[in-house]
């Protein structure tokens, strides 16, 4: 078994070593060769060497080199190497982090990694926490706790009676809401095209002067960082109103409410801490390994109540018991990385991360702009929003930089207009990513235009 886990981390390490120098995407051929981990179920047992072999040999080269320093993609962070290396760690305890008695070392870390979290984000004192997959079910555990809270208020147990005859719920959100709160706003029964779409500024942020009248029962979804801009709804003027109002407020937090952990950046967040519920992603700016993000709650009763279950075999201790907070029962332990990183990090690393990301998302908008391309959003956080003259030459120019793999950034739609997104969310990008990426992105432009 030493020599098997030793020879993994051995081609683990080979594997990141490699990113430097290697193409961003897959090459066609490496991605066409992963057939050859198919055929028919293998009859008899393989050595364990030889399933590694295959894995690293025909797997390795179709990876994304998302982990390296010039993947701009979605919004992706890397790992940082004390989250992967407390990864491994953990795989090899395969702890069941869904009761504290199946895992006391996952529980004291969610409970310590929870604490750090509500103190470094500025997020209520005492607010509690559960950790799930990422920002989508971070935003649908929020809701279902604003579910449970707001139907109480009106008299109705959810949890016992459905939603069959409930008090209908208003959800107000803004117009460039994200597609996983919708999706959340489905998998509770919510409905999706029954929200009342708030409209936005230039920037995605909802207009506080365009909110409609509401009453409770009520949720309002407030977002954190737009996937495209990096806007921040203005939480100082809407919360007041919604809380007038009798609504829940939730804030979909997903990279954004990190801006609350760097002090030049913490001013977008301001008042964020007046909302009820907050999603996050771990597996993006905090550069945990996928997956991983966080709910955060502030009453953590009705978190509580909206994620119960019991049984004469599940064992409930007198502290914070995990699974009654999260959908799932058993899962992975992922406050282990997440501890890691705040635990290298501390304060000042986190900040940094933050800022220095932010700053290359400046460098690069400051390089297309002198370069004569139209940047479209303002560049507050770590998004970049350009144009290459039209939505036809834009989608040319993604295409050739997809293709050249020097670096990868995605399309969007912008105000009716096709863009390349830029999100720079890496530990491991550097000044030289930047300028080697901006270098291949202008000699795409330049070559789409001719
Ligand atoms: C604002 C926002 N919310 C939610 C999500 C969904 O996050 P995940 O894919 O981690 O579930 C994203 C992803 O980019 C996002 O930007």
């Amino acid at each position: 078994m030493g020599d098997l886990l030793a020879n993994a981390a051995e081609r683990g390490v080979r594997y990141l070593r490699g990113l430097g120098d290697r193409r961003v995407s897959p090459t066609a051929a490496a991605v066409s060769r992963l057939r050859d981990l198919g055929g028919p179920l293998p009859n008899e047992p393989t050595d364990p060497e030889a399933v590694l072999a295959l894995l690293d040999d025909l797997g390795s080269p179709a990876t994304v080199a998302s982990a390296g320093g010039r993947y701009f993609g979605f919004v992706v962070g890397g790992a940082l190497p004390v989250t992967v290396a407390a990864n491994w760690l953990a795989g090899a305890w395969d702890q069941n982090a869904g009761l504290t008695v199946s895992s006391p070392i996952a529980s004291a870390l969610e409970e310590i990694a929870l604490g750090w979290l509500v103190d470094v984000l500025a997020l209520p004192q005492g607010t509690a926490g559960a950790f799930v997959t990422g920002a989508t079910m971070a935003n649908f555990t929020a809701l279902a706790a604003a579910r449970h809270a707001v139907l109480a208020r009106a008299g109705w147990d959810v949890e016992a009676q459905g939603l069959f005859g409930a008090p209908p719920i208003i959800v107000v959100v803004g117009d460039h809401v994200h597609v996983s709160l919708l999706k959340a706003l489905t998998l509770l029964g919510l409905g999706r095209d029954r929200v009342v779409r708030v409209p936005v500024d230039g920037e995605g942020r909802m207009r506080a002067d365009a909110l409609p009248a509401f009453t409770a029962p009520a949720i309002l979804c407030l977002q954190a960082g737009n996937v495209n801009s990096g806007a921040f709804d203005p939480a100082r003027e809407i919360c007041p109103i919604a809380r007038r109002a009798g609504a829940w407020i939730h804030v979909d937090g997903a990279f954004g409410l990190w801006a609350a952990a760097a002090p030049s950046r913490a001013h977008l967040t301001e008042d964020v801490d007046l909302a009820d519920s907050w999603a996050l992603d771990a597996h993006k700016w905090l550069n945990v390994p996928y997956d991983s993000g966080i709910a955060f709650v502030r009453d953590g009763a009705a978190l509580t109540a909206s994620m119960a279950a019991s049984a004469a075999y599940l064992v409930q201790q007198t502290g914070r018991e995990p699974h009654l907070h999260t959908p799932e029962m058993s899962r992975r332990a992922r406050a282990v990385e997440v501890w890691a990183a705040l635990r290298h990090l501390g304060r000042s690393g986190l900040a940094d991360l933050v800022e220095r990301t932010c700053c290359y998302a400046g460098r690069f908008a400051e390089g297309l702009r002198r370069a004569g391309y139209r940047v479209l959003n303002d560049v507050v956080l770590n998004q970049v929003l350009v144009s290459f003259g039209n939505s036809e030459a834009t989608r040319r120019v993604i295409e050739a930089v997809q293709a050249d793999g020097t670096c990868w950034a995605g399309g969007t739609l912008w105000r009716n207009e096709a863009a390349m997104r830029l999100s720079v969310s890496s530990w491991a990008t550097t000044e030289r990513d930047i300028d080697r990426s901006l270098a291949a992105i202008l000699r795409a432009a330049a070559q789409a235009g001719r």
